[in-house]
């Protein structure tokens, strides 16, 4: 079973007293690195991004074998790469499997997770939001894609600049970057990739809103990966939103070295629209 959640943390404005009533649902350790960011927004898309695991894992506490709900936050760890995983028992993990992650960019806190018996196909899962907009102090798109020339091809630099206008061009930036973030972030090696041994084929034309599409594909050193599936959709009118799903056995996580079923991965399960949920006014 997939989750996505998106929601929009432009409007939303906590008091001070909801603020650190919903820190208080996250580990003191959690509470402690989002209470540093300088920039409020910052720290308000952080909590959200935490909140949304606390959310999505207490979903399935029962499957999971977490009598008391309150345990929750101490039991998401980060791997050495920093990627949050829910630290359990053997047992458990033999029964049931569950994978999240989050990402944030300008309005948005998007959560993408997977969860289910053990009997079923399982993936790890990534995901990767961006707002299309032009970054770097003097806003020139040339020079922005110059900056970060590394993280493509040259084969997929030529499709990012094929578009007329500058602003198609740049929204297939975005798809592409999110692509590439969501592998990465699946596997959860975070940097230290060399970011030309990937690529994708992705589809012609840009993102429409409303759309989902389901036609990315990865290769490494040119061999395509086939086991890997991707979704990509815009939410709102102007960020960009990749899911990837990936075999456990090649994602830097807990349960690398366990024996999992791969079956074949039923694309309409994938087909669901991102829903805008009002779930931290819920948790106070
Ligand atoms: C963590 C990383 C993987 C993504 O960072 P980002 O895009 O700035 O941030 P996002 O908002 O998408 O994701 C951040 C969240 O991902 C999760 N995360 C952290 N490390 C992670 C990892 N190694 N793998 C997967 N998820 C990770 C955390 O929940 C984090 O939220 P938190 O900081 O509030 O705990 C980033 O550090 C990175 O290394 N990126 C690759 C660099 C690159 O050059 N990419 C170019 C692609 S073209």
């Amino acid at each position: 079973e997939v989750t996505r959640w998106a929601f929009d943390i432009s409007s939303w404005n906590p008091s001070k007293s909801e603020w650190e009533a919903l820190l208080d649902q996250v580990s003191t350790s959690e509470a402690e690195r989002i209470s540093k960011f300088v920039f409020k927004v910052d720290a308000k898309l952080s909590l959200a991004g935490r909140l949304l695991i606390i959310k999505f894992v207490t979903r399935y506490a029962s499957q999971l074998g977490i009598n008391d709900i309150k345990e929750i936050p101490s039991m998401l760890k980060r791997t050495s790469k920093w990627k949050p995983y829910l630290s359990r028992s053997e047992e458990s993990r033999k029964q049931f499997f569950i994978d999240f992650n989050v990402s944030t960019a300008g309005d948005y806190v998007v959560l993408a997770g997977i969860a289910g018996e053990t009997s079923l196909p399982q993936y790890c899962i990534g995901v990767d939001v961006m707002k299309i907009e032009i970054r770097g102090k003097d806003k020139d798109q040339e020079k922005f894609f110059e900056s970060l020339s590394n993280g493509f091809t040259s084969a997929e630099w030529e499709d990012i600049r094929s578009p007329d206008s500058k602003a198609k061009q740049l929204q297939k930036f975005y798809e592409r970057w999110t692509l590439k973030e969501s592998y990465i972030k699946a596997i959860g090696i975070g940097l230290g990739l060399d970011l030309q041994t990937i690529r994708f084929d992705v589809a012609a034309e840009p993102l429409q809103p409303q759309h989902i599409v389901q036609s990315a594909c990865v290769y490494k050193y040119d061999k395509p990966q086939t086991s890997w599936n991707f979704e990509q959709q815009m939410v709102g009118p102007n960020h960009v939103v990749a899911f990837a799903f990936g075999p456990p056995s090649e994602c830097e996580i807990e349960f690398r070295n366990m024996q999992f079923y791969s079956g074949g991965v039923e694309t309409k399960e994938f087909v669901t629209d991102m829903e805008r949920m009002q779930i931290l006014s819920e948790l106070i």
